[in-house]
């Protein structure tokens, strides 16, 4: 993160905190961006939006469009809000935000204020879709494809195992998430 830091971030709008760069220009390695430092997905406009952490997906090509992609349980209420709205962001921040992103993960927008709770900046892309100012990478996709795994194409026995488990209830049903991506977004 460059010139901006915990005081001013709220202070300032989108412009002023991110620039536009290519999927080809995003240089972060893929395996700390999503299963190390973790990710958090959001979905919905201003007037309602949830977000929750994940830390499984990747990025890649799909359809011959950068993509990303990420494992969702079907109960969780960010993945009923991609399905409606069919675009959300993928947010990547500085290890300080840690505790706020696992705050995302530790109860259901269904049922909770969490969004309201959160310590962290709210902030509307200018195509509409919401992240937060305090992210230092904000990669915005539209939902190309959700995939309901079948336990018959599982093959190692910790696949299956996983699968296996995920499957013993019906709430906990995994879906696999692919968005094109659309707009790639770092901190100035
Ligand atoms: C570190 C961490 C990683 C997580 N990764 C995932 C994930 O990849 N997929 C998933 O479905 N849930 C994951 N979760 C659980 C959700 O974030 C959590 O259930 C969240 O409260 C769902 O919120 P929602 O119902 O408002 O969407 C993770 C939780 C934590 C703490």
């Amino acid at each position: 993160m460059a010139k901006t830091n915990h005081v001013n971030v709220k202070e300032m709008n989108f412009d002023q905190l991110f620039k536009q760069i290519s999927p080809e220009e995003i240089c972060d390695n893929v395996f700390t961006l999503v299963g190390k430092d973790f990710f958090v997905i959001t979905a919905g406009k201003e007037d309602h939006y949830n977000s929750m952490i994940g830390s499984g997906g990747g990025l890649g090509v799909l359809f011959k469009k950068p993509t990303t992609w990420c494992g969702l349980r079907a109960d969780r209420y960010t993945l009923e809000m991609i399905q409606k709205e069919q675009t959300y962001t993928m947010s990547y921040f500085p290890k300080e935000y840690k505790e706020q992103m696992l705050f995302l993960g530790s109860k259901s927008g269904r049922d909770s204020e969490k969004m309201k709770e959160v310590e962290l900046t709210s902030v509307q892309t200018p195509s509409g879709d919401m992240s937060f100012k305090e992210a230092r990478l904000i990669i915005e996709c539209k939902l190309t494809e959700i995939t309901t795994p079948n336990p018959n194409d599982f093959y190692s026995q910790e696949a299956k195992d996983w699968i296996n488990e995920a499957y013993k209830e019906e709430s906990d049903y995994r879906k696999y998430v692919f968005g094109e991506i659309t707009h790639v977004w770092v901190k100035k």
